[in-house]
């Protein structure tokens, strides 16, 4: 490997300069995505290996990140397990056969996703391939109470009013969904670890919606048989990540993870020091933060690295996911700038 400084960071080692990788870095604020996207559908760009391929490697040469994380999406592994998914124009995931009650739950398909979903690991081959050993390859999946939320609800949602009405009513309902979904991450994150991902990503994007109690009680017995699951099999590095998550911290790290995911909510150091120093921690801008200009970021930036303090597991990102209209020269900026601000 001849960019490991994104495997060092995970594993708590020192580093020259703190790496950077952005979530969804490959996507719509790239105009080289939107040429291929004007021609093919999101979904069929997924399962178009070679398309995928060329996405994921698009940030690397373009942006100059120190990790490519393999362009898929969170909600693929659904469709095999029986769920009807559209990716609606202009409105995010659609599912037309919302999981409601204890028979719809039954019904749910386990999967292989060498078989249902092939190319997903077909693309991970040919990406690392063709990265040759220029930086680490990120596979992921979504965690079980994120892809629950979607799976209940139907779609997005403000208030998840039918997953925690399940969650609270049909406690043995939620469980067996729970287990169910939570089989079919672990045998996804490992058949992308086995076509070559070096490091997995769980994203609980919307977790930051529940008490702690509720997280402790209905969430976390999931995640934690989801990473302890993976490290029995494979020795990869496990990226832990939500959002408004704040309160949650002590509980996901209970739950597992080498490296903990934070938001712009918490300053990194607060954040940092309620996980505890031995786990390694990724974030934290504001993605809007990029809509601002270079001297803004770099105030920001040096902020955030001056409360990593130099030591070692601290791997630069935004808190969450970058947005379609960020200006591409604010992103090279802050690559850029992390990079050049933390070299030892
Ligand atoms: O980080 C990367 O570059 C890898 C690719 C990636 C995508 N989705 C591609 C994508 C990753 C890591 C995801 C994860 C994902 N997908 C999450 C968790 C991360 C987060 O942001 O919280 C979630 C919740 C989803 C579900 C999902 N997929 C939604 C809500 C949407 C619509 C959002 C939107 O901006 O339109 C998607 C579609 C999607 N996934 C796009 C991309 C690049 C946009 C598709 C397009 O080109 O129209």
């Amino acid at each position: 490997m001849r960019n490991d400084q994104f495997l060092k960071a995970c594993r708590r080692e020192k580093t020259d300069y703190t790496p950077i990788w952005l979530m969804r870095q490959a996507g719509r604020y790239l105009k080289e995505y939107r040429k291929i996207r004007e021609k093919v559908d999101f979904l069929t760009m997924c399962k178009t290996p070679d398309l995928a391929a060329e996405v994921t490697l698009q940030p690397i040469d373009i942006i100059g990140v120190d990790a490519a994380i393999i362009f898929a999406d969170i909600l693929l592994p659904l469709e095999p397990m029986g769920i009807d998914l559209k990716f609606a124009k202009n409105e995010g995931p659609v599912i037309n056969n919302p999981v409601r009650t204890s028979s719809d739950v039954d019904a749910l398909r386990h999967i292989n996703t060498d078989e249902d979903l092939p190319f997903l690991p077909e693309a991970l081959r040919i990406v690392k391939q063709e990265l040759n050993g220029k930086v680490p390859l990120i596979g992921f999946s979504g965690a079980p109470f994120t892809l629950a939320s979607y799976i209940i609800e139907g779609g997005g949602s403000r208030n998840y009013i039918h997953a925690k009405k399940m969650m609270y009513n049909e406690p043995e309902t939620w469980n067996r969904l729970m287990d169910k979904i939570s089989d079919v991450i672990i045998n996804y994150l490992l058949a992308q670890i086995k076509a070559g991902a070096e490091t997995v990503q769980l994203f609980d994007s919307w977790v930051g919606c529940l008490s702690v109690l509720d997280y402790q009680q209905y969430v976390l017995p999931h995640s934690k048989k989801i990473i302890d699951g993976i490290k029995k099999e494979e020795n990869v590095p496990i990226i832990h990540f939500g959002t408004n998550t704040t309160t949650l911290l002590p509980s996901m790290k209970e739950a597992g993870g080498d490296v903990l995911g934070l938001d712009w909510r918490i300053n990194l150091d607060e954040g940092w020091e309620k996980i505890g120093f031995d786990t390694s921690v990724q974030g934290n801008i504001d993605p809007i933060l990029l809509f601002s200009s270079p001297e803004v970021i770099e105030d920001r930036v040096k902020d955030i690295l001056k409360r990593a303090g130099g030591r070692p597991g601290h791997i630069f990102n935004l808190g969450h996911g970058i947005l379609p209209e960020t200006p591409v020269d604010n992103v090279k900026a802050l690559v850029n700038m992390v990079h050049e601000l933390s070299a030892k």
